[in-house]
Order: C-alpha cells, then structure tokens, then sequence
C-alpha cells in the first residue's frame, strides 16, 4: 500500500525523503557565517546549471514573484509578451497589472511562437523587453529557444525574460551563450524541490537596465539581490530549507552528471510519447515542439478523463493532470520531470493501461448483454 498519492502532475511532483530529510535540517541564521558558506558552496553549480558567469539569485517566492520581478526591474517602455498557453497568457495580464505597457504576440494554444514572427514584431522598435516561456506547462509546447535568442540577439535594446520554470535542469539552456538576460525557474518542477522557492539569473544588460527604473520596489529589486549575494546573502529571510534541500539536489544532480540527467529526462519522455502512440491518443502539440518534461495528450478518444484521473488516484496512489483551463478534459497532461526513472514511468503507464482496459470493458458489457 502506497504511503501518499505519488505526483505525476507537471509540477509539484515528488519530493524525494533524502530531498525531504535535508530540507528538516536544523535552521540557522540567514546572517550566519553559515548560511554565507551554504550560499557559497551551491553558486559554483548554480552558475553551471543556468550556463552563466552571473550571479544566480536565491527567491523566497514562487516563479510567478520573479516573473513580476522581471517586468517592474526590466520594462521601461513596452513589452511584448509571447503567448502560446495558460503561463504565457497570464504574463500580459501581469505585465499590465505592474501598471506597464504591454502587447501581446499570441498564438492558439498547442502551436508555438515564430521566431520570425518575433523579428517582426521587435523590427517595430516599439518594444524594450519580451518574455517568453520555454516550455508552456499547459499545451505541453517548447519553443524553439536558440531561434527565438538569434533573433532577440539582433536588438540590444531588448531585455530578453525567460521562464524556464517546467524545463530547467531537464534540457540544457546555455543562458549567456543564447544572449538570454533574465532566467528563471521554481523548486517544484523538474528540480523535484517542494514548491514555494524559485531561482533566477540576470546578465549585466538587464542590471543597467534595472539601474534606469524607479519604483522598482524592495522585495524583488534585481539591484538588491545583486548588492547581497555579493557577500553570500539574501536582501530578505530567505527559506533556509529550500537552500538545505537545492543543496541535497544540487549533489544528486551533479553526481548523475548534466547530459545523463538530459537524456533520462528524454528516456522517460520517450516512453510517454510510445503509450500515447500505442494507445491512438494524439499530442496536443506539434512534432517537433513536445516538451521532453511532460507530455500534453489529445484526448482524440472521447475519455472520461475526470474518471480516469480519479481511478489511477484510488486504485493506484497515482496522480495525473486533468487538463489545463479551457482544455481540461480534451486534454490530459502526464509528467516526467524530477527523479523519475524508466522503470516509475513505466509503472504509471502500466497502472493507467489498467484503468482504461477497465473502462473499455465497462462500455462494451452492456451492449454484449442486450
Ligand atoms: C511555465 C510556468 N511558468 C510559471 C508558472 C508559475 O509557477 P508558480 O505558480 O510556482 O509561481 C508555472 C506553474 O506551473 C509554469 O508551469
């Protein structure tokens, strides 16, 4: 019998007990000579994970504070935000409530933003920050990030604003090779931390730019970070916990190595992507843009998808996504991010064999009794 019902959700998902076990250890001071040392002995790796010789900031919030962050710190005339899903979508609307002026590159959901598309839209000179989200968690949709940082690379008025919150650390994403100059992510997706932490990096373009904008507040000012990791702190008390447990992680994922940890996260991928096939499902998104962190499935066969998220909860302690927003129950989203293996994805796939084989049986017994 399974102790809790196992996330298979594309974030939060399961915290491992050595993850858990670091994230109890006793609290300490956040201007200890301690916590100065904690800080200082995960940048290094920090640094390699986000691809960059900048310093990566530590935030007490979820990526959502950051993508706020992102805007008051780096908008100073108009922001184009591309919109391909619920994540992206919502950025807009932030945008706007940060009292900035903002536009929208949109595009339907399950299709991806066009890197030429953007290069028209930046040839406006109208815009002097874009924010893109790499992997939409919603559609299951990666955007084609090198071509999207070619073209962005062209305008250096433009502050570049990733969110890699549903891709880091399961794909590589070279942040100063691509010319990005804000990334970000949260603790509770691939990096299998709990939720409520988020990590991000910001390139000296956007720190100038930051310099420029009044009114950038106190909590998320890009300038203060800067200013306290300089000595190995945080502007604010940070959750110590999170940093216990990222520093757990860090180890693990440095000792599996960088590229094994991509290509299990594409191993596992691909598993999900062989059911769906054997199963006549169909992908939300196009070939060629499928997140290799979670799998965003058509429900092309008519499921009762509430049902079968249901069934796999209380027969198996197994927990997927029904559906996000205006695509729940058309859609169904299965993930693999975090510690996940072939033989735990497998497993899923095999407990929701079970539930639908049971379904199948359910529809064709009454019409063998009549
Ligand atoms: C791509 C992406 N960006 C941003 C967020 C927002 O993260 P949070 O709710 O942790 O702030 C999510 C959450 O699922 C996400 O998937």
């Amino acid at each position: 019998m399974a102790s809790h019902d196992k996330l298979f959700i594309p974030g939060p998902v399961e915290v491992s007990p050595k993850t858990w076990e670091a994230f109890t250890r006793p609290m300490i001071g956040h201007r200890s000579e301690a916590f100065r040392e904690l800080y200082r002995s995960i940048h290094p790796r920090l640094q390699e994970l986000f691809g960059t010789g900048q310093p990566v900031f530590l935030s007490t919030s979820s990526a959502w504070g950051v993508m706020e962050a992102a805007i008051r710190n780096c908008v100073r005339r108009r922001v184009l935000n591309c919109m391909c899903g619920a994540f992206s979508d919502k950025w807009l609307d932030v945008s706007r409530r940060c009292g900035k002026e903002a536009e929208p590159l949109r595009v339907e959901w399950g299709q991806h933003i066009n890197a030429q598309q953007l290069d028209g839209r930046l040839a406006s000179g109208q815009f002097d920050a874009v924010t893109l989200i790499h992997n939409e968690t919603s559609t299951g949709v990666v955007n084609p990030l090198e071509e999207i940082c070619a073209v962005a690379r062209k305008y250096p008025d433009v502050v570049l604003i990733v969110d890699s919150v549903s891709s880091f650390s399961a794909v590589p994403i070279a942040m100063d090779e691509l010319g990005i100059d804000v990334l970000l992510t949260g603790s509770q997706k691939a990096l299998a931390l709990p939720p409520g932490f988020a990590l991000f990096s910001v390139s000296e373009k956007a720190f100038s730019r930051a310099a420029q904008i009044p009114n950038r507040g106190y909590y998320f000012d890009f300038l203060e970070f800067k200013k306290n990791q300089e000595s190995d702190m945080t502007p604010t008390t940070p959750s110590v916990a999170h940093i216990n447990a990222l520093r757990s992680k860090l180890n693990d994922i440095f000792t599996e190595g960088l590229e094994a940890r991509h290509a299990r996260h594409a191993r596992t991928n691909a598993l999900v992507h062989d059911w769906v096939g054997r199963n006549g499902l169909e992908f939300f998104a196009g070939k060629d843009f499928r997140s290799k962190t979670l799998t965003c499935v058509r429900n092309n066969r008519g499921i009762d998808v509430a049902k079968l998220v249901k069934e796999l909860r209380t027969k198996h302690h197994l927990v997927i996504d029904g559906g996000y927003g205006k695509i729940k129950g058309d859609t169904f989203r299965l993930s693999n991010m975090g510690d996940e293996t072939e033989e735990t994805v497998a497993h899923l796939l095999s407990c929701l064999d079970e539930c639908l084989s049971e379904f199948t049986r359910a529809s064709v017994a009454p019409a063998q009794q009549r």
